[in-house]
């Protein structure tokens, strides 16, 4: 079975380095991966491929982000072209990204099967340029694989069992690539507290609106008088805080660039607790045990809500400071690690395309 891989950020080149590791030793399979090139700066898309082993992708369509038709417009021009010659039995994409969208309508419109790994996660919140592409993704896939039961739920609510696609609790993609490298974890190359918190900051609905951004920049300041904040910044946030004067000269917070994901699990393993509006980052930090807090107003991973691993804070710096002072203050009663399957995601979804 021929499978053409669309990939393009981040997220997505760290949950290839599970599945495509899967699809690799299988003879069953040969995997073509095509880049869109969303994401390109050597710490966002290189070092994950070079560090994860990951197989370099066959096509890098070097589309870079731009505004939100431009960008989906491009790939979708260009994975097309990609598909027609190579002619794929499926099509396979991750998440929710604008790279995800265009290699799903690409191939449906030409008649090709879509697998979406991660179907059936909703936030309910339309403004969410994620939400869209998720939506109209799972509408026109063929093998929708979930990573938990609610989102099984989320499918069936909206009416998937009539249409012809398959539905399949496979767990989380991303949990197979925490229990993978987690005796692989690599110290970052900056001098650490013995005591930190981690926080990362991308989403556009936290970045765009400017007093919204200083609130949190500000909120991560006054924490770091309390306890070290570790922040590894995402470009786009990078580029929208330069003007900002909270935390110069503050050496307890710690901004640095992105760092490769083995630092990364190194500083989630090593923080106090995670502050973070990032999806991955939220189940990692239940996978590797440690309370978070979600500087959103919604969550896709409502399980960890649910269970009080998470607390959803939004931009408020006193429900930030309350529930920082709640964790901090209550040491862990113990995690549990059934949530979002066993870590072999990545043969449930071969097998359910061999099936
Ligand atoms: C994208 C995804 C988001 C995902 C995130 C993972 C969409 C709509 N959004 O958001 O769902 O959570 O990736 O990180 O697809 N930039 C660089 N270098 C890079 C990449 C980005 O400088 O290598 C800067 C550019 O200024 C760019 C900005 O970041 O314009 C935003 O990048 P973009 O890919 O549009 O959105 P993300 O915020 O990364
Ligand atoms: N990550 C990383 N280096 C960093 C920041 C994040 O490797 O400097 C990893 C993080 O551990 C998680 C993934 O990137 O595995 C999450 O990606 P991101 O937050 O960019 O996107 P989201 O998951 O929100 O779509």
């Amino acid at each position: 079975m021929k499978v053409v891989t669309v990939l393009g950020a981040r997220p997505q080149f760290i949950k290839a380095a599970a599945l495509s590791r899967a699809i690799k030793s299988d003879t069953a399979f040969e995997e073509v991966i095509v880049h869109t090139g969303q994401h390109y700066d050597d710490n966002m898309s290189d070092i994950f491929f070079d560090q994860m082993g990951i197989p370099r992708p066959h096509f890098n369509l070097a589309v870079k982000s731009s505004r939100h038709g431009q960008m989906t417009g491009q790939m979708l021009e260009a994975v097309e072209a990609v598909i027609l010659d190579e002619k794929p039995d499926v099509v396979l994409v991750y998440g929710d990204t604008n790279s995800t969208l265009a290699g799903a309508l690409a191939a449906r419109k030409l008649h090709i099967k879509v697998a979406h790994v991660e179907a059936g996660l909703r936030s309910f919140n339309m403004r969410m340029p994620e939400e869209v592409n998720r939506i109209l993704t799972d509408r026109i896939s063929d093998y929708l694989f979930c990573p938990s039961q609610d989102a099984v739920n989320n499918l069936v609510r909206e009416g998937f069992r009539n249409y012809p696609c398959v539905i399949h609790d496979v767990g989380d993609i991303m949990k197979d690539v925490a229990l993978y490298y987690r005796d692989k974890a690599v110290k970052p190359d900056v001098s650490l507290p013995g005591s930190f918190v981690l926080a990362t900051l991308h989403r556009a609905e936290n970045t765009n609106d400017k007093s919204r951004l200083i609130e949190l920049w500000n909120t991560f300041d006054e924490i770091s008088r309390i306890v070290p904040v570790v922040i590894p910044l995402h470009p786009r946030t990078r580029a929208m805080v330069t003007d900002l004067t909270a935390g110069r000269g503050n050496a307890n917070f710690i901004v640095i660039d992105p760092v490769g994901y083995l630092q990364m699990v190194y500083l989630v393993q090593h923080c106090d607790l995670v502050i973070t509006d990032s999806g991955g980052l939220q189940k990692e930090a239940y996978y590797f045990k440690k309370y978070c807090l979600t500087i959103r107003e919604e969550t896709e991973w409502t399980e960890l809500v649910g269970r009080g691993y998470n607390m959803l804070v939004g931009s408020n710096a006193s429900k930030i400071f309350g529930a920082l002072h709640k964790f901090r203050s209550n040491p862990s009663k113990g995690f549990d690690d059934d949530l979002y399957g066993d870590g072999k995601t990545a043969s449930r979804i071969l097998a359910a395309l061999k099936a």
